[in-house]
């Protein structure tokens, strides 16, 4: 069902975040992020006099209806650009619809890579600017024996295999890698807390989405393990996760991102502000929802280079485009449709906010195909001035 339309000479874009369903937290959070940049961008004029005009769906979490949704906006509504998806089947359901309508979709969540269509830009992180950085810290801060938890889909089984590679040539190992539902039932993680206390690893990697993770957090808390002794590090608990549990449950638990909250550049805080603003000073701000921001911002400069919105012509002018972003400026990598982006560790704190625990010197160039697979390839950074020092 269409939540926001607005009609009038407009430039009309598309947008798929769920409202409802086991992710809908971070997709609203990337809705919203959506939502501030398309009105921070009318506020001074629009692009070339015009202002852009969102149509917004709720795929309700469904793979299915997000690929349905993606056909209605790129048939009877006759949009050819498209933002949104969180889980990659979600975009793994529109991206064929996408490329056979000769469209183009911004996507804003961090994935496993190992992917590319000229009809898509990739503006969340992939593992050689995530996994990599996480694995190494927390080998040398907790330990070699790691253990595996994801949901049972597509980017944790990837998202596992990459990072049981680099545990593997760190000499390290992996304890046992387990999977529960998507959209689990609280005793869904009784068999994977029993495997936590059998095995007694160093470290929990979790890929466990949405109202899951909540469940996991609560049954490890529960079972009284220890987040200072034996942490889970969790790139899908963000700040809209933390925010539906209570300080005690997630506190010392770790995530790396490329955006934080509690970032203290004038660039980030402006956005914060802007966004709690905007959205209520509890609507949690996620490295996604800032993809979702700064990747319409990129829209927008691309489409007044191209003066039409023509998704060809959109695309021709995306690679190399620089945007001054709330993480720090970022580019979009001409060689492969990615971002080159800041890698950051965050520990949460007593208070459930996240504490950075170590940053990157620069932006990273994304390597989504993971060509190099050593922990410190990560160091290979991009190859052209920053926008600032
Ligand atoms: C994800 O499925 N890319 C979080």
């Amino acid at each position: 069902m269409a939540w926001f339309l607005m009609v009038g000479n407009s430039w009309r874009i598309g947008a798929l975040f769920s409202r409802s369903g086991v992710t809908a937290a971070a997709e609203i959070a990337e809705a919203n992020g959506t939502l501030l940049a398309t009105e921070e961008i009318n506020a001074s004029s629009g692009v070339l006099g015009r202002p852009l005009e969102p149509v917004f769906y709720d795929p309700c979490c469904s793979a299915e209806q997000y690929r349905d949704l993606a056909v209605r906006l790129l048939t009877q509504d006759k949009i050819k650009t498209i933002f949104g998806c969180y889980m990659s089947t979600a975009r793994k359901s529109v991206l064929p619809e996408i490329e056979a309508y000769r469209g183009l979709l911004f996507y804003p969540t961090f994935y496993e890579g190992f992917e590319y269509s000229k009809r898509c830009f990739y503006t969340g992180s992939s593992s050689n600017q995530n996994a990599v950085q996480l694995a190494r810290y927390l080998i040398e801060n907790f330990g070699t024996r790691i253990l595996l938890v994801g949901s049972n889909y597509v980017f944790p089984y990837e998202y596992n295999r990459i990072v049981t590679d680099l545990v593997v040539r760190a000499n390290s190992s992996i304890v046992a890698e387990l999977y529960v539902p998507v959209d689990p039932v609280p005793k869904d993680f009784d068999r994977i807390i029993k495997q936590i206390m059998n095995l007694k690893p160093d470290v929990v990697v979790s890929t466990v989405v949405g109202t899951g993770a909540i469940m996991l957090y609560e049954a490890y808390k529960d079972a009284g393990f220890d987040s200072s002794v034996v942490p889970i590090a969790s790139l899908t608990t963000t700040e809209a996760e933390v925010a539906q549990m209570s300080p005690e449950v997630v506190a010392g638990h770790l995530t790396s991102a490329s955006f934080f909250e509690t970032l203290d550049s004038p660039q980030a805080r402006k956005f914060v502000s802007a966004f709690k603003k905007r959205f209520g000073t509890d609507a949690p701000v996620t490295a996604s929802a800032e993809a979702a921001y700064f990747q319409v911002h990129l829209y927008a400069k691309a489409l007044e280079l191209a003066g039409t919105d023509d998704p060809d012509a959109i695309a021709a002018h995306l690679p190399g485009l620089e945007f001054d972003a709330p993480q720090g400026p970022i580019r979009i990598d001409p060689d492969n449709h990615h971002t080159e982006l800041w890698s950051r560790i965050g520990r949460i704190n007593d208070a459930g906010k996240f504490d950075v625990v170590w940053r990157s010197e620069t932006r990273i160039k994304p390597d989504p195909y993971f060509v190099t697979t050593s922990l410190n390839d990560w160091k290979v950074l991009h190859h052209r001035p920053l926008l600032k020092a």
